[in-house]
């Protein structure tokens, strides 16, 4: 009876180590494991996630950089891999974050600026290198995104002096050649409606004064996309400052984002003045038809499952149900705002039909014919 235990155990180990040594599908999802985080990196021993030492991990252990020849085109890969925006070389890196462990995984890095990540760059191969830690490269990231805009100093939020980011400060805008498009440029990408400017500045403002003469078309979305001769160069003082006002936007306004033209895109929203998303579960056809006669076109159809990306920020409505003849989207049965179980892969989106319009001869020939008619 214990023999038989015994080899019974000894089977079943040696099946056990079969498996896990030996079995195939096991061997490949490990591998594959180490593989989905080669070539990932991160910033370590920074105040704050937007700076640190370089890392990146290779052959399934994070290893340092040296900063041999890395400039700031790869220091902007860095930032860019890791979702930020800008990018530079720290000096004395070493000293502010400390020197790291383990391998230097690369050196002489040279990145053209395009690549998507650290490892897309040219450098000679893993740990071929001839640093020591002292020269693990450091990296910052900007915080603030250039070209974000803010309204300060105004009685309500939705008005003040304009401020743009530009190299990771604000500064303000000169009015000189100031356009009522470019004021709704401004709101728009504030995330309001309307714009306009209001009366002169008290001349308080300070830092650098980034832009003059800015002429936009109307369609841009960043202020920073319009025209202007450059950042600072400028004639103005502080007392051009811009002052815009911009209005809320209206509780229940629906828009189409995303899509290959304005008749299409995914659905979103105004609830107490933010933009959001609504939810594709039981979203059909009725409710399609309900958003396109909202924004003026003549009906249309559901496109779910994000068809049109995901988007940000609240989901405010799921559970729509329309009976097609209400003229908003409010009108429509909902449980309530943001009351959902949803993810943004469950944005829905529409396709418009637009107006047939009748084309303008017929129009001109029916009104002569009707002036024509006897009364
Ligand atoms: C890095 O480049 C320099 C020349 O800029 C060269 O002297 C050095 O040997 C290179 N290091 C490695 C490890 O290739």
């Amino acid at each position: 009876m214990e023999g038989y235990r015994f080899i019974l155990d000894g089977l079943c180990l040696s099946l056990c180590v079969w498996f896990v040594g030996c079995h195939p599908d096991l061997r490949e999802l490990i591998s594959k494991r180490g593989r989905n985080k080669e070539g990932k990196i991160r910033l370590v021993g920074g105040r704050t996630e937007y700076q640190g030492r370089l890392e990146v991990f290779h052959d399934g252990r994070w290893g340092t950089v040296c900063d041999d020849n890395f400039d700031r085109f790869s220091a902007r890969v860095v930032c860019r891999q890791l979702g930020h925006s800008g990018g530079k070389v720290t000096e004395f890196a070493s000293g502010m974050y400390g020197p790291g462990e383990g391998p230097t995984w690369m050196d002489n890095v040279s990145c053209e600026g395009g690549e998507t990540r650290l490892v897309d760059c040219n450098f000679p191969g893993w740990e071929i290198e001839d640093c020591s830690h002292f020269e693990d490269v450091g990296i910052k990231c900007d915080r603030v995104e250039e070209g974000k805009l803010r309204l300060t100093g105004g009685a309500t939020p939705l008005q003040g002096r304009l401020e743009i980011v530009h190299d990771e400060r604000w500064g303000s805008v000169c009015d000189d050649g100031w356009t009522q498009v470019n004021s709704r440029v401004v709101c728009s990408q504030l995330g309001y409606s309307g714009g306009t400017v209001y009366e002169a500045s008290d001349g308080s403002g300070t830092g650098p004064i980034w832009m003059d003469d800015v002429a936009c078309r109307g369609d841009e979305d960043s202020l920073m996309d319009c025209n202007f001769p450059g950042w600072k160069l400028e004639d103005c003082s502080h007392f051009e400052d811009l002052m815009i006002a911009c209005d809320p936007l209206e509780e229940g306004t629906v828009r189409l984002v995303s899509g290959q033209n304005e008749q299409e895109g995914r659905v979103e929203i105004v609830h107490n003045g933010k933009w959001g998303t609504i939810c594709d579960d039981d979203f059909d056809e009725n409710d399609a038809q309900v958003v396109c006669r909202q924004l003026g076109y003549s009906g249309g159809s559901v496109a779910r499952e994000a068809a049109f990306g995901r988007g940000k920020g609240p989901i405010w409505m799921d559970q729509v149900t329309c009976s097609g003849n209400e003229q908003r989207l409010t009108e429509c049965e909902y449980p309530g705002w943001r009351q959902e179980d949803c993810s943004h892969w469950e944005d829905v989106g529409v396709v418009c039909i637009p107006v047939l319009t009748v084309p303008e001869e017929e129009e001109d020939r029916n009104e002569v014919e009707s002036n024509n008619s006897p009364i």
